[in-house]
């Protein structure tokens, strides 16, 4: 059974990604459904709800749909791990996402804009503006940036390929990643306020595998600054 109390929904795609959440949360109740871990608690006192959405589009809609629909959270936090496109992004920034799109999202064929979900005119995600101006006043050790970030079932690698133009240039892309815009899209459908905090794992390159590995356990805990200036700044 899950609890009754209205909760803030903390999700991360991988377990690195949200390791630092779930060492700093108290009064921990765990529980699985469906293969989705569930840990339940208190997080800078507020009551939580924190899972693994699993990589890509559709894992993470399908856990952000159940767990939305279950638990009717007030309000979605993704945080995790993004390659940077932005030429200005180190390693270990964070950026809060203005706004998603699905960069492999393609209806050319039908006469859509690369991005948009056709016949839907929807093609860019905001986040939460309240959430986003609360969470853009963050201070820590780590440079904070708001850019768009853009979502894809690729793991980005080389900055050579004809699609990084496109990203880059055309979607005015600052950072990817494999789940915002997804996630950002079934919180709009639920009416659900949501916001995306990625830190930089490495730079979308030739040199991306290696780096991802190496600063994903390193740098994915950067984020936790912002969900602490979300969590202890918004009244519920
Ligand atoms: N998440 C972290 N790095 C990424 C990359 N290079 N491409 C897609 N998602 C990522």
């Amino acid at each position: 059974m899950k609890s009754e109390k209205k909760s803030i929904l903390l999700l991360s795609a991988m377990q690195q990604e949200y390791d630092a959440v779930i060492s700093n949360m108290t009064e921990q109740i765990h529980r699985e459904e469906y293969g989705i871990s569930i840990v339940e608690g208190d997080l800078f006192g507020k009551h939580c709800v924190t899972a693994i959405s699993g990589v890509g589009k559709v894992a993470s809609a399908f856990t952000a749909q159940y767990l939305l629909i279950l638990y009717q959270p007030k309000f979605v936090v993704f945080t995790g791990v993004a390659g940077a496109l932005n030429p200005d992004y180190q390693i270990g920034d964070i950026v809060i996402a203005q706004d998603t799109v699905q960069h492999d999202m393609d209806g050319r064929g039908l006469g859509f804009p690369r991005g948009e979900v056709p016949y839907s005119g929807q093609r860019f995600f905001d986040s939460n503006k309240q959430l986003l101006d609360i969470a853009e006043k963050t201070q820590c050790a780590h440079r904070v940036h708001i850019g768009r970030v853009l979502t894809g079932d690729q793991f980005i690698t080389n900055k050579e390929q004809t699609t990084y133009s496109y990203m880059h240039e055309e979607l005015q892309g600052d950072a990817v990643d494999m789940e915002g815009a997804s996630v950002a899209y079934v919180c709009k459908k639920l009416n659900t306020p949501f916001i995306l905090v990625r830190t930089i794992s490495d730079k979308a390159n030739s040199e991306a595998p290696e780096n991802f590995e190496a600063f994903l356990p390193e740098v994915a805990g950067n984020s936790l600054a912002v969900i602490q200036q979300i969590l202890l700044n918004t009244n519920h």
